[in-house]
Parts: structure tokens; sequence; C-alpha cells
């Protein structure tokens, strides 16, 4: 992998390094998106207790804001790339729908997080007997898989963390084959973000500051050759993940002008496009 040099990248790395090494958000010295109570926060943004409980203990850090993976309609024998994969959440939720004739990549460019999925993953093939999962260290700008390669991508709340979500969504349709499909989650914009919010370094690690506004998702989307773009609100997933009592939330509320609430201006969405066949 290219060393890590841009400035967004290098405090994404820093921050999510340290989730890895406390084994999820736990408030202010964390500081990502969940904001904290890892259960609680995957089943505020659509896992089931049955999905949870097929995981890997430390697998879900309470890092998403959706469930991209139940919605990717994946088949038996697909091979599926997970953007961001941090623990392994949706890799291993993936490997056991495209069961051992499949395979699941996951990408991520902190080294922590690809240590800690990769234990995981011992404990998975343990649990399972399915040894169909495999992480990359690697940037989802520079996706680290050769040309028309995966049958479907998914990603949970990790596009608004890229400084160059254009070059991602290129970097996407770069990899997919002809007729693949994406299922994404992430948070995106309704309208501009105050000032403050924009430059706290919190609100970038909380999946935040980073966030794409609706229109320009779809021009990324469109400009990568993806078509069928639809776009699912699960608005619900940021009152998850804005937990009450949490300290993180309570800082970034204090951003906001006084009065607004947090779904005027951001929102999670399950984003599906595909590949022309
Ligand atoms: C909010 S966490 C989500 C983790 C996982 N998808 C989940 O739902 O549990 C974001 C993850 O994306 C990774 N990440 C952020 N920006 C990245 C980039 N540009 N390239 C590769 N990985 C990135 C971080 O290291 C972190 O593990």
């Amino acid at each position: 992998m290219e060393p890590i040099t841009h400035p967004t990248h290098l405090k994404i790395q820093d921050a999510y390094g340290r989730i890895a090494r406390i084994g999820g958000c736990c408030g202010p010295q964390s500081g990502c998106c969940g904001g904290g109570r890892a259960g609680e926060v995957a089943q505020g943004v659509g896992y089931s207790d049955t999905e949870l409980a097929t995981l890997p203990e430390g697998a879900n850090l309470g890092l998403s804001c959706g469930n991209p993976t139940a919605l990717a309609e994946l088949k038996p024998g697909e091979t599926v790339l997970d953007l961001g994969s941090g623990a392994g959440l949706d890799v291993f939720l993936a490997a056991q729908r495209v069961g051992a004739e499949g395979k699941v990549i996951g990408v991520d460019m902190t080294p922590e997080m690809v240590a800690k999925a990769r234990r995981n993953a011992t404990e998975f093939r343990r649990r399972t007997g399915l040894d169909n999962v495999v992480f990359h260290q690697g940037q989802i700008e520079a996706i680290p898989l050769p040309d028309a390669s995966v049958d479907v991508v998914l990603s949970n709340c990790v596009l608004n963390l890229s400084p160059d979500q254009a070059t991602v969504w290129k970097e996407i349709a770069r990899v997919l084959k002809p007729g693949g499909r994406v299922s994404i989650s992430d948070m995106v914009l309704l309208k501009p973000l105050p000032e403050a919010l924009r430059q706290s370094v919190e609100a970038l690690v909380g999946c935040i500051a980073g966030a794409a506004l609706v229109d320009d998702l779809r021009d990324m989307v469109q400009a990568s050759g993806l078509v069928d773009l639809t776009l699912t609100s699960k608005g619900e997933a940021v009152e998850a993940m804005l937990l009450a009592d949490d300290p993180m939330t309570d800082h970034l509320l204090g951003l906001l002008p006084e009065g607004t609430l947090p779904s005027e201006y951001i929102t999670s969405l399950i984003i599906a496009a595909r590949k022309p066949a």
C-alpha cells in the first residue's frame, strides 16, 4: 500500500486505530460513528439479534449507520467486497450468505483494524467452518483489486470519511464485474452543515463533517458510470447513532444552531446502483 499522506486519512487512521485498540466507540476519547454501546447502535441501525449472534466477539464495534448486507440480495458463490471493513462485521455476515463457494474481501487502511479483523476471522472459521474471508490493508481511493473482479460492493459508514469520494465511486465501478451491484450505507447531507461542525475533527471522525450533499452524491455516482441509482432513507439510524447520555453526542449537538435537529442536516441512506451488463 502507498504510504498514507493525506491529512484527512492521517486523522481518520489515527482515530480508528485507537478505536480498534480500545475495542469500540466509548465516548469522547474514541470519538467515532455510533458514539458508544455497540450492540445498541447495531440494533438501532438495522441489524437483528439473530445476525449479531453469529458474529465473532468484537466484530461489531458500533461503527455502522445501516445494514447494507441485508439489502444486497447476496447469492451463494458470489464475490463480495466490503470497503472500510473495520473489525469485519459485514464481511462475516456476507460470508455466511455467499457460502463456501463464495468469497468476501474486506479492505481497510487502518492497520489495527485489519489486524483485529484477521483475529476475528480465525474465530469465524472455527465457529462456522467457512474459509471464505480475506482482509487487505488498503485505501478505498485505490482499491487493491483487479478490474471487473467482484459481484457486489458493500460499505458501511465509510465513504463519508474519504477526502476524495468521486475517486472512490470510480474505483467501485472499476472493480465491479459487468452487471455487478452496489449496496452501501452512508451518511449524506440534506443541506450544508454549519461551519463549526464542518471544521470539527470529532464530527469528521464521527461520520458527519465529511458527508456529501445528496445532489453531489448523485453526480458522483453518475460520473462513475454506474446506473439505476436508488437512495433509501434510513433516517432512524441517525437517532440510533446519536445516543442519549453520550458526551460525544452532546458535543456534536452543541455545534448545531440552537433549536435545530441533526435530522434537518443529515440522514443515513442505503445507496444501491449497478454496473451496466
Ligand atoms: C465508521 S468505521 C466502519 C467500519 C465497518 N464498516 C463497520 O460498519 O463496522 C470506518 C472504517 O473505515 C476505514 N476507513 C476510513 N477511510 C478509509 C479509506 N479512505 N480507505 C480505507 N479505509 C478507510 C476506517 O479505518 C474504519 O475502519
